[in-house]
């Protein structure tokens, strides 16, 4: 039987709010389709990249394992002043153990929420494109970016025209991208 593609969710929000509503919704969307994993980066303990990382005694190297392992990416991230917050920058940056390893990574998908305060041009645009660069640099194809305003009471969040519409939409795209990649369809 065919092992169903594992999906690694990365909520970048330091604090319990509208990135945990939305990592939390994008579970239960790939629920039954693949096997979704949620790593909530407010509980991790991540040191910055500093010489001799790779010894840190931290919650890193469990990390970097269901990355390397994982089929496919969907990071949740609030904008702060049009990038990720440290933590996620933190994690994205002790990632670099994987860095010029592409071929491992070419075969592999990945698709983003940007969540800000103010709607387009408020800077939402420039954390996505921090993170589809980061994507890049790996070789991971970024499929969708969604953009979405935070609420004072996150569970509104979900309420959004563009949550309802294109969270299912990202799931479907990356679930199909990672079919279509395992039967030659896309090189
Ligand atoms: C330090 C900081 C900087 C922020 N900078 C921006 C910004 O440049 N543009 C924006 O639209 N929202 C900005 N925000 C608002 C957050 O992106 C917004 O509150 C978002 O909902 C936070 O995500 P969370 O609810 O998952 O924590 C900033 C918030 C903080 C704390």
């Amino acid at each position: 039987m065919k092992e169903e593609p594992r999906i690694l969710i990365v909520c970048g929000s330091p604090r319990k709010a509208n990135s945990e509503m939305v990592s939390r919704k994008l579970v239960e969307l790939l629920e039954g389709k693949a096997v979704p994993e949620l790593v909530l980066l407010s509980e991790k303990n991540i040191q910055p990249w500093h010489e001799g990382h790779d010894k840190a005694k931290d919650d890193m190297p469990k990390l970097l394992e269901k990355f390397r392992t994982a089929s496919a990416y969907i990071f949740v991230s609030p904008s702060y002043f049009g990038m990720p917050p440290g933590i996620l920058k933190n994690f994205i940056d002790r990632t670099d153990v994987f860095f010029g390893q592409t071929s491992k990574f070419s075969k592999k998908f990945a698709s983003i929420v940007s969540i800000g305060a103010s709607p387009l041009g408020g800077g939402i645009e420039h954390n996505a494109e921090c993170i589809r660069s980061y994507f890049h640099a790996l070789g991971i194809r970024t499929l969708d970016i969604v953009y979405l305003i935070g609420k004072e009471k996150p569970e509104e969040i979900l309420k959004e025209k563009d949550a309802i519409e294109r969270l299912p939409q990202l799931v479907d795209n990356l679930l199909e991208a990672i079919k279509r990649f395992s039967e030659g369809g896309i090189k």
